[in-house]
């Protein structure tokens, strides 16, 4: 019988070369590890073995490991963060590691017991609590990581990986802050499609959006908006999900909504966290909150009815990312924000409400004390 993952054999080597701190204003998204990371290796007859954490260090693998070649790899990201009490706080860890073994089934690498998984993050996260930011906007990303280790240039499933867990300390992820962003309404590529591994988190479906992503820039866009078929469905944002909010005009009710998890849409842990808390918390006399397939045509007839009230992205990265504007064919359009906050209210809202849970200011179930 194989090993399971068990955090019970961890073994800890210590770093003697300390790294310094950033201050919180030096920090730029993934671009700083802490001391230690978490690796695991795995082989398939024996199953997962010792896990370590050790100093943080470089691999050394042959180069027709199957990861360089077949993009045998796939991560995850969530966040620690630092409570007023100063304890360390993780968000929905449960949604990763579920998330994290549907993605290793998808491409043959080898699953294991999630809630493991968590106890080891917990231990490295201990090790390294004095890499977590304090204060609204800063925490500790942290980037688990599984990858196909079997050398040869046979496609085949791996009979080797390594899962490992590195960490970073991070301020807001775009380095505009929190602002709202224009997007490329984008139907000259795809990022995902009925079949295919879109609502998956594999490393492969994210190198493809860069050059679109180019070809927004160069026309003054930050993101794009991705678009699916003939029917020009509004699917994500850039990396992330996408939520839009309407208003009829004639009985003003308004719907957040945002696209049906169809297999081509990506599980969001913060998709699924702000559509539990708007079922909870909006008032349905006034609201509805929808997944359900809407099309750019749809936002730019709202639009230009008065009934676009706001619209923004959502991932645990920037947690939700504020929309001003979509280019759709020769036309721009305009999407509502406070001319004060240049944040839609009900972004804002959702905003306070996962930040007070983040950081522990509310109790909820969904915030894990480490
Ligand atoms: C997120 O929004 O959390 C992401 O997926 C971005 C990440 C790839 C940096």
């Amino acid at each position: 019988m194989s090993a399971p993952l068990s955090a019970s054999k961890l073994t800890i080597t210590k770093t003697t070369n300390p790294k310094p701190k950033l201050p919180n204003d030096q920090l730029v998204f993934g671009a700083t590890f802490t001391d230690h990371m978490l690796t695991i290796e795995w082989e398939d007859g024996i199953g997962w073995k010792t896990p370590e954490i050790k100093p943080y260090q470089n691999f050394s693998m042959d180069p027709a490991t199957c990861v360089f070649h077949y993009a045998f790899e796939l991560f995850e990201g969530l966040k620690a963060y630092k409570d007023k009490n100063g304890n360390v706080r993780m968000f929905r860890p449960d949604k990763n590691v579920e998330r994290m073994n549907k993605s290793a089934e998808r491409i043959a690498l080898p699953t294991f017991d999630g809630e493991e998984l968590i106890k080891l993050i917990g231990e490295l996260l201990k090790l390294d609590h004095s890499f977590i930011p304090e204060g609204r906007g800063y925490s500790l990303y942290i980037r688990p990581t599984l990858i196909g280790t079997d050398v040869g240039l046979g496609v085949h499933f791996p009979k080797k990986a390594l899962l490992y867990v590195i960490t970073s300390p991070v301020g807001p992820y775009y380095s505009t802050g929190f602002k709202p962003v224009r997007l490329l309404a984008t139907d000259f590529a795809t990022r995902a499609w009925p079949g295919g591994v879109g609502n998956r988190k594999l490393g492969a479906n994210y190198a493809p959006c860069i050059v679109p992503q180019i070809e927004a820039a160069k026309k003054g866009y930050q993101q794009n908006l991705w678009l699916f078929g003939e029917e020009k469905f509004i699917t994500e944002v850039g990396t992330m999900n996408v939520f839009f909010v309407f208003k009829d005009a004639a009985s003003g009710k308004k719907e957040i909504v945002t696209a049906p998890l169809d297999g081509t849409i990506l599980e969001g842990v913060t998709r699924d966290s702000i559509l539990d808390l708007c079922r909870e918390r909006l008032d349905p006399a006034e609201w509805t909150v929808n997944e359900r397939y809407f099309t750019i045509f749809e936002v730019e007839d709202k639009a230009s009815k008065g009934e676009l009230v706001e619209a923004f992205g959502s991932g645990t990265a920037a947690v939700v990312s504020p929309i001003c504007e979509i280019g759709w064919r020769d036309n721009d359009i305009k999407v509502p924000v406070n001319e004060k906050t240049q944040i839609g209210d009900l972004t804002q809202q959702i905003a306070t409400w996962i930040a007070e849970l983040q950081y522990g200011e509310k109790d909820h179930e969904w915030s894990r004390v480490v």
